[in-house]
């Protein structure tokens, strides 16, 4: 348990900008730069199969020039599993990925595909890098994540976010439960918690009220909100509101 909440900015979006003309602007980079600036402690980024937005040029990039710790999100394939030997980020996200979906739509089945996770993971692990799974508030994930050897969970906040969205009361109190008693487990598993999508200010603060979390990813809503206010101010917004919802421990 901690009182201090890190703050991982995804900055996906901006690659998927840049991408709508195929030019260079705007550079990932420079928004990684300026979430330094304005307080983030760590940079996520998603290599996926397609690359429609971050490509592997940006994570060369990141990973050599970018002095917070790199949240490489990746789908467990042996094209990945080679780039992040390549790059060795801080930590290698596992997330399912499908080319058609709009985004990561749920978390990973660890418990359906042990045999084949733990063995990439250490794969990476022996590499130093961290394994964090992208898993549903559930049981029975959390305990085959523990299983995997896996040193990170980041339980996927979306059905909360979207019950938030929807102004479904009762929803939102049936997903903040299943958060609480999965941070709650899996933090007695000897797992570190993580949490993300669909973050906005709105939604953010009883995320970040649950103790046994370490960090949020947040990059959709702070890019969005970047397009009015600024990446910097939008970021330290996020943070503070982050800083107000932690209960302190002493
Ligand atoms: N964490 C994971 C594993 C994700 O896949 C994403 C989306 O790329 C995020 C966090 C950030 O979600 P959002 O962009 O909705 O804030």
């Amino acid at each position: 348990m901690t009182d201090y909440l890190r703050l991982g900015v995804n900055i996906d979006h901006v690659a998927t900008i840049r991408n709508a003309r195929g030019g260079i602007h705007p550079d990932p980079m420079t928004a990684a730069k300026i979430a330094t600036q304005a307080g983030a402690d760590g940079i996520t980024a998603h290599l996926r199969e397609d690359r429609r937005h971050i490509n592997d040029d940006d994570i060369a990039k990141l990973s050599a020039d970018i002095d917070l710790p790199l949240n490489f999100e990746m789908a467990v394939t042996d094209e990945m599993g080679i780039i992040a030997m390549r790059h060795k980020p801080n930590a290698c996200c596992l997330v399912p990925e499908k080319r058609e979906e709009v985004t990561t739509e749920g978390g990973l089945n660890v418990a359906g595909n042990g045999n084949r996770i733990n063995d990439f993971s250490r794969m990476l692990q022996q590499d130093g890098m961290r394994i964090s799974l992208f898993i549903d508030p559930d049981e029975n994930q959390i305990e085959a994540s523990a299983k995997t050897g896996a040193d990170i969970i980041e339980l996927h906040v979306g059905p909360y976010s979207h019950a938030c969205l929807a102004g479904n009361q009762q929803q939102i109190a049936v997903e903040l439960a299943r958060l609480r008693n999965g941070a709650e487990q899996a933090t007695a598993l000897g797992l570190e918690v993580h949490a993300g999508h669909g973050l906005d200010y709105d939604n953010v603060s009883a995320i970040a009220a649950i103790p046994q979390i370490v960090e949020l990813n947040i990059g959709h809503f702070l890019i969005g909100e970047a397009i009015f206010v600024g990446l910097e101010a939008s970021i330290k917004k996020m943070r503070n509101l982050m800083d107000k919802a932690r209960p302190k421990t002493h």
